[in-house]
């Protein structure tokens, strides 16, 4: 090989690195809706039925954040039961496949129960400024399609109980994937009766 063959090679290997690089992070919707088939069991056709309690709705939530999710989940930082095992025929192009293909999917849309609003939409909205609990509006938006480039998830339209059970899970350390404890120094200061009446309200936000 001559020696400016020999460059070029080399400059190919490093171009297609990068190259791959880029399609891994991408992820193709096409492509993740043949790699879906076990889901629809437990997250439906739609990726927003919650055949069972507790499944959350995945369509129109931002590929980022599920992406993020299914490696925790798959690698174990995050506890999944039910979710075990489902991951680990899909390596990381297929993962970014399926993210891209449920953030392709139209958003799930549901309704707050009015009895609950005069809890949560303060705290929605402005916090608790006594004892330093943030606006949820401010990273997950004011009508709760989150903030996708920062990886924060929307909430709208999501299973009351996930979303219940997700919040009690910061709250007592058993989820704690989140980047710098930031929803598990949230949740350790909410109430049951303020989680219950967040879960409803984000529900209902469009
Ligand atoms: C047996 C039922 C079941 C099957 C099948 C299943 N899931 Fe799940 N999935 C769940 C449950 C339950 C959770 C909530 C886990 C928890 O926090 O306890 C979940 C959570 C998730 C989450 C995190 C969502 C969020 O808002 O954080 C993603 C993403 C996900 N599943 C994707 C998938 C994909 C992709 C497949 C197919 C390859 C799949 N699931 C198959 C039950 C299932
Ligand atoms: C400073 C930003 C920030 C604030 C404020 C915040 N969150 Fe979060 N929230 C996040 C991030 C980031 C995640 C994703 C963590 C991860 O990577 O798993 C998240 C995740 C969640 C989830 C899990 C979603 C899912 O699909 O599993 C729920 C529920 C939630 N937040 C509710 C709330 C509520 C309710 C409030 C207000 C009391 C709030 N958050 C305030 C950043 C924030």
């Amino acid at each position: 090989m001559s020696s400016q063959n020999f460059r070029l090679g080399l400059v190919l290997i490093v171009v297609s690195t990068v190259f791959s690089g880029t399609t891994l992070a991408q992820g193709n919707a096409e492509a993740g809706q043949g790699k879906v088939a076990v889901c629809v069991a437990c997250h439906g056709q739609s990726g927003n039925e919650s055949l069972l309690p507790n499944v959350p709705k995945l369509g129109g939530q931002s590929a980022s954040y599920l992406l993020k999710q299914m490696v925790e989940i798959k690698s174990g930082v995050r506890a999944a039961p039910l979710m075990n095992g489902m991951l680990n025929t899909l390596d990381d192009q297929g993962l970014a496949d399926v993210a891209a293909y449920y953030a392709s999917l139209p958003a799930p849309q549901g309704a707050a129960e009015a009895e609950k609003l005069a809890i949560a939409e303060p705290i929605y909205k402005a916090g608790i400024a006594s004892i330093g609990v943030a606006a949820c509006s401010a990273c997950h938006a004011p009508n709760g399609k989150g903030i996708p480039e920062a990886g924060y998830p929307a909430l709208s339209g999501q299973d009351v109980a996930y979303t219940e059970m997700q919040l009690k899970a910061f709250r007592a350390g058993e989820r704690a994937n989140d980047d710098a404890e930031i929803m598990r120094t949230i949740s350790e200061r909410l109430t049951d009766a303020e989680i219950a009446a967040l879960a409803s309200y984000v529900s209902g936000l469009r």
